[in-house]
């Protein structure tokens, strides 16, 4: 459940939950209007501005200054005073302990978002879905099963894996899913994938970059590097490179990212990407590796103009699934018994999260559209520091550098 995961995301909806934080100034953000649908969600007490610090418009919890006036702040993802435009980003800021009023849950349609409206179907095509064994990557590789693919789920535990696989043939009764493995907290095992496919695949018409790890304890993968870096982003970086020259010859193909509206709170820092100099903050670098993941789309976009492929990253909405594994939210009975219903009338199903992937996987409308961040089925902007071209091209040369990408 991404960035509103924890306890205070679901208690801040219910209670009015207010600013645990000493500064108290984000206290004064007290309503959650949802535009468009004022009946749903009321904006109960106006807040008085966004920024307590009217003269220096900073954040006072990070002190960062938004460089748009639509971005409110990169901490809590304000679009504008007192409007979230979205329940994600009402439970983002509650979770941050802000206060923030939810006045009647009739709200569980719009949470779901829509389908993805294109009935294309897959026949021929060959698609390969990272972390596929459950969650929103298991959905979306049952989705385009349905549509007839040639599905290929990259997991790294393969009993997990065949048993998805084999439960997805038998819904579908398309027998060309398979179960492959791939652990991409180890560059030995992201090379060894690749290079089966390579000889083994014809084509790679769609490859969705889904698996991710949030939250986790201080912990490296197998070539050292901090684990949510390594798997969400370098892991994949080193995939998509390597399987570049397949999805060329392919072509038109297409790539997909799994981002998360929590990249709007990260920050790359180039002096320690590896958290090797600071005290390791778990939300910040799971925020990292997911703005790391917009950068790399925005970069590998720019170089493959002209190639017939295009690559996309997305935010699939806060769902339900595997996610929150390390966040506490599956340990604890009072979280699965007292919190469990008040998230399934909030949350996405996973059903309903994969149809952003599917819908960039398939969608004739998105035809040569590349390089672009959609928040559920629509484009949006992401944050600022996203569309920063120097921070893109910066960060894929020290991507190419750790996970040892030459002449890249
Ligand atoms: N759920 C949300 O609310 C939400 C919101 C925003 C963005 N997202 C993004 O959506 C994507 C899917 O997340 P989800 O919610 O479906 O999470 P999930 O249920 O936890 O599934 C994550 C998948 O990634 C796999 N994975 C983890 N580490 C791996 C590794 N080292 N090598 C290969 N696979 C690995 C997991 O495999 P195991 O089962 O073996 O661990 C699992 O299959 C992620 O990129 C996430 O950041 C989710």
């Amino acid at each position: 459940m991404d960035l509103a995961l924890g306890l205070g995301a679901a208690s801040g909806l219910v209670k009015e939950k207010r600013g645990e934080r000493d500064s108290g100034n984000w206290g004064q953000i007290t309503g959650f209007k949802c535009q468009g649908e004022s009946s749903d969600f009321i904006d109960q007490a106006h807040n008085p501005g966004m920024y307590p610090d009217q003269e220096s418009k900073r954040c006072p919890t990070n002190g960062a200054t938004p460089a748009r006036a639509d971005v409110g702040c990169c901490q809590c993802a304000m679009t504008g005073p007192g409007q979230f435009g979205s329940v994600d980003r009402a439970l983002a800021c509650s979770l941050e302990g802000f206060q923030v009023r939810f006045q009647s849950v009739k709200g569980r349609d719009y949470v779901a978002g829509g389908a993805c409206p294109s009935k294309a179907t897959l026949q021929g095509k060959t698609v390969i879905v990272t972390g596929a064994n459950t969650g929103i990557g298991r959905e979306t590789a049952l989705e385009l099963a349905r549509r007839g693919g040639n599905i290929i789920l990259a997991c790294r535990d393969m009993e997990k894996c065949e048993a998805a696989a084999k439960a997805i043939r038998g819904e579908t009764l398309n027998h060309r899913v398979n179960a492959r493995h791939l652990d991409l907290a180890s560059l030995k095992s992201v090379r060894e994938f690749a290079k089966k496919i390579i000889e083994e695949e014809e084509k790679v018409h769609v490859l969705i970059n889904n698996a991710a790890v949030m939250r986790c304890p201080h912990w490296t993968t197998e070539d050292g590097f901090e684990m949510q870096l390594g798997v969400n982003h370098l892991g994949h970086f080193l995939l998509t490179n390597l399987l570049l020259d397949k999805l060329k010859a392919s072509a038109p193909s297409r790539i997909i990212n799994l981002s998360s509206l929590a990249h709007v709170a990260g920050h790359i820092d180039f002096e320690d990407l590896n958290w090797e100099k600071r005290k390791y903050n778990t939300k910040a670098a799971y925020c990292q590796s997911k703005l790391a993941i917009v950068l790399f789309t925005r970069e590998l976009s720019r170089r493959l103009q002209g190639t017939g492929v295009t690559v996309n990253a997305l935010h699939p909405g806060v769902a339900r699934t595997e996610l929150g594994r390390h966040t506490g939210m599956h340990s604890s009975a009072f979280s699965s018994f007292t919190l469990g219903p008040i998230f399934w009338l909030l949350v996405k199903s996973p059903q309903l999260a994969a149809q952003t992937s599917t819908y960039l996987a398939v969608a004739e409308d998105l035809e040569g559209v590349s390089g672009k961040y959609f928040d559920g089925l629509r484009e949006k902007a992401p944050a600022p520091e996203a569309e920063d071209d120097e921070v893109a091209r910066r960060l894929w040369a020290e991507s190419a550098r750790l996970v040892g990408l030459k002449g890249s």
